[in-house]
């Protein structure tokens, strides 16, 4: 079903200011605000948003943000200024993602979360409900110039409520357990839990608490997967 008061776009817009290009196929409600944010009119860096993307009503894309295909936004969602993201990108609603942040492919953050300046996300991470990345580490500072937000690495997840501290790395496809507060960087593959967070054990022992599925709780991400297909192919063609 498409989006209710939305409009299709076909390509570039005159609705939109100079500067700002939308692929085809797009479905943007009509209170959405694409584009420039600068306050400096005739200094805007573009706007650049893949082929068919949604984007709910109240949203807002600011000037200088690079976005691949088959974007989906829920509502109220604001991702500002220089912002980088791959293909694939899913985010709920009231989610703010902060300037300069660099994202990667089919990466889905889920509603009311923050992602703080400078923050880097990897393929395939996920990001709960109510997460904050943070990139302040002494708020208060005028300066400003030692900020930066965390760095999640590929196929990660983040639990519901999880905070992470500025310049923390969170290594690929661990797990960051709910409610978790994260102030020193988590190697890969490890379940972290607590405040302040410890590391629980290897994401390989996590089972599924209902016997539904079996094997690993936690699938590898989807390249991975793809890889793997493709070894196993390569087998059994030689
Ligand atoms: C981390 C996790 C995988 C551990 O599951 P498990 O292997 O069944 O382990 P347990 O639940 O037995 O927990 C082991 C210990 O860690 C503690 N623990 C687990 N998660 C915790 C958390 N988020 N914060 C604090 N302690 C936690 C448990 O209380 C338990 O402590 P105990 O040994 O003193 O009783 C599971 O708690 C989890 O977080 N799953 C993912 C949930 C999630 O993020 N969903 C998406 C949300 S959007």
């Amino acid at each position: 079903m498409k989006v209710s008061s939305a409009r299709e776009i076909a390509g570039s817009s005159e609705r939109f200011p100079p500067g700002v290009r939308v692929g085809p196929g797009a479905l943007i409600d009509d209170d959405v605000s694409l584009g420039e944010r600068t306050g400096r009119p005739g200094r805007s860096r573009g706007l650049e948003i893949g082929r068919g993307a949604i984007i709910r009503s109240g949203s807002a894309v600011h000037d200088g943000v690079r976005i691949g295909d088959h974007l989906e936004m829920g509502r109220h969602v604001v991702i500002r200024a220089d912002t980088t993201i791959g293909d694939e990108f899913r985010v709920w609603d009231n989610t703010l993602i902060d300037a300069g942040c660099t994202i990667g492919d089919r990466v889905q953050i889920h509603a009311n979360c923050y992602i703080a300046q400078l923050t880097t996300i990897g393929d395939e991470v996920n990001i709960g409900p109510g997460v904050c990345l943070v990139d302040d580490p002494h708020p208060g500072s005028a300066t400003h110039l030692c900020m930066r937000g965390p760095t999640i690495g590929r196929g990660a997840q983040i639990g519901t409520n999880a905070t992470i501290f500025p310049f923390v790395t969170i290594g690929e496809r661990s797990l960051v357990s709910p409610g978790s507060v994260v102030s020193r960087s988590v190697p890969a593959g490890l379940v972290v839990a607590g405040n302040p967070a410890r590391v629980l054990k290897s994401v390989a022992k996590v089972t599924c608490p209902l016997d539904v599925e079996e094997g690993h709780y936690l699938g590898s991400p989807r390249g991975s997967c793809e890889e793997a297909a493709r070894g196993r192919a390569g087998e059994l063609s030689s």
